[in-house]
């Protein structure tokens, strides 16, 4: 394993500037235009989905970006300020916070008193009412104020431990989810599949029991929050690394969606949803999507993957295909770019769990702003397994 790390570092350290998952990142703004950074040296706005299919992104390269040379970039959106947080994307400065103003289209960079936190070893959350990050690092739970902001403050963000988590946390790669102002956990271990401990911000403790929401495997994997136009999230797709299903969690109804697994089977891809499409980025740098309907399983059932081609258009994914087409949204697909696992998610049909709508939300909610979403993208974990993969493949 170790000398599957060395040739990861290798492999990572003479690449070029290309577009790589665990560098590069992809967010939405506020009116659900697709953003796409460190794309070769550049960044994009792709546009909102009806314009994918053709023509070229709009190239917003701008000063004051960060290099984008990290190996696990992550990239939030706080729908409040329609601001892009990037993190880990400055190796000279792990812990700084990259802001990008989508509305003005210009970048700050915030800096961080990281204490006692990793910055280098992490997966977080930005809950949308409080605007705080919530991260899990090392087994304790960290919370960083990002107050408002759309641009930096002269004064520095500091990470505050909240403790230890309630859950284990040993050889646990954590995959967070964000909605109803909780954390929601995938791939805990020693609990059910099917099953997620949840953090509840608001009173900045763990629900006793976790909560069952139907049919997904214990596995790692990444997990996104649908947004909606306003109001709380309350929708997470989870992606198990062996890329054979999405599912898609809905905290409201505790139920559990089973689409088609994405057709980049890649564990070191990333994800990030709008209210309306859940986008893939491949190790590759290819970027593709599936049409998401809070309201039309059936719809959802159907939906294929199709890549975004005027992204592709302007920033070619390295090593080859841009995907080009769409796939059926059946299971255990591939088209080949990066880490690909064989194990076979226990997952099957379509629109399982139980539990009745009603409100949730929990009661709690102190800060004021009622319902809102998040938003989350993690990248990271299966990044070195996919680095590994991809380094494989150029052998
Ligand atoms: C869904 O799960 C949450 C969290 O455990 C719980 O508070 C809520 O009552 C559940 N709702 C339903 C409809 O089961």
């Amino acid at each position: 394993m170790r000398g599957l790390f060395a040739l990861v570092t290798l492999f990572a350290l003479s690449a070029p500037s290309a577009v790589r998952a665990g560098s590069s990142c992809i967010a939405f703004d506020t009116t659900w235009n697709l953003l796409a950074f460190g794309f070769n040296g550049k960044d994009y706005n792709a546009g909102t989905s009806d314009t994918w299919a053709s023509g070229s992104a709009a190239d917003i390269t701008a000063s004051g970006r960060p290099p984008f040379n990290g190996q696990a970039t992550k990239c939030y959106l706080s729908e409040f300020n329609n601001a892009i947080y990037v993190l880990g994307a400055d190796t000279s400065q792990p812990a700084a916070i990259y802001i990008y103003d989508a509305s003005a289209k210009s970048w700050s960079t915030q800096t961080v008193t990281a204490g006692g936190f990793d910055p280098t070893s992490f997966e977080a959350i930005l809950d949308h009412d409080t605007n705080f990050f919530y991260a899990l690092s090392k087994g304790e739970v960290w919370a960083l104020d990002m107050g408002d902001l759309k641009a930096a403050k002269s004064d520095a963000a500091v990470w505050s431990d909240q403790g230890a988590a309630d859950i284990t946390t040993t050889n646990y790669d954590p995959v967070m989810g964000i909605a109803q102002n909780h954390i929601y956990f995938f791939g805990v271990p020693n609990v059910a599949a099917g099953n997620c401990p949840i953090y509840v911000i608001h009173f900045a403790a763990w629900q006793p029991t976790p909560q069952a929401y139907g049919n997904f495997p214990d596995s790692h994997g990444q997990a996104t929050s649908f947004f909606l136009d306003s109001g709380v999230q309350q929708e997470i797709a989870f992606i198990p690394d062996d890329g054979s299903h999405v599912y898609i969690v809905n905290v409201e109804t505790n139920t559990t969606q089973t689409l088609g697994g994405p057709a980049t089977v890649d564990a070191a891809a990333t994800y990030f949803a709008s209210t309306t499409a859940l986008v893939q980025l491949a190790s590759s740098g290819a970027v593709s999507w599936m049409p998401y309907s809070a309201s039309d399983a059936s719809a959802n059932s159907a939906a294929k993957w199709s890549a975004v081609q005027n992204l592709a258009a302007v920033a070619p994914p390295s090593g080859g295909s841009s995907t080009g087409g769409s796939s059926a949204g059946s299971g255990s697909s591939t088209s080949g770019t990066g880490a690909k696992t064989s194990t076979k998610a226990g997952g099957g049909s379509p629109a399982t769990g139980s539990g009745t709508p009603t409100g949730t939300g929990s009661g709690s909610n102190p800060s004021g702003t009622g319902a809102s979403a998040a938003s989350r993208v993690v990248v990271g974990s299966g990044t070195a397994l996919g680095l590994v993969a991809v380094a494989l493949a150029l052998l």
